[in-house]
């Protein structure tokens, strides 16, 4: 099951993102926002943040304008490792060197059609295992 939520910057792409991975036959559980009704993206965050570390859901996407509110909020979060991506690269690094459990995107910065590889890509790379990156994940939290 993946989280997702958004705020009014990031509404429409994230029923483009719905849609999406619907057709790729993946639950999606939405955590809103529902409209472009201008609102605070924090809790929306957090929310999405919680329900990842909870196990409720496996991975979560936060969408803003720039993904960077969603990202900081995100990270407060302890165990959240939330990654701003604006390309495949970053999404694919990220989920294999960090295990980033969170992708943020920002809807004003991407075009939906680089957005929804940048989401396959986040989903479909699994983390390395690798003791490097795991000492350095476990090394984030203590602090
Ligand atoms: C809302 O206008 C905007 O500040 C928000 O979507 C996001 O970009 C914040 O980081």
């Amino acid at each position: 099951m993946i989280a997702i939520a958004c705020d009014h910057g990031g509404f429409e792409l994230k029923e483009e993102i719905k849609e999406h991975l619907t057709k790729r036959n993946i639950d999606v559980k939405d955590f809103g926002t529902d409209s472009k009704v201008s609102c605070d993206y924090p809790e929306y965050a957090h929310e999405v943040g919680y329900a990842v570390t909870s196990g409720e859901c496996s991975l979560g996407i936060l969408i803003c304008g720039t993904g960077i509110g969603m990202s900081i909020a995100a990270n407060k979060i302890k165990d959240v490792r939330a990654a701003l991506c604006t390309d495949c690269y970053m999404a694919q690094m990220t989920r294999e060197h960090n295990d980033a459990n969170i992708l943020a995107l920002g809807a004003r910065v991407i075009g939906p059609g680089l957005a929804l590889k940048i989401v396959d890509t986040f989903i479909d790379t699994p983390f390395s295992n690798e003791p490097r990156h795991i000492k350095r994940i476990t090394q984030i939290e203590r602090i």
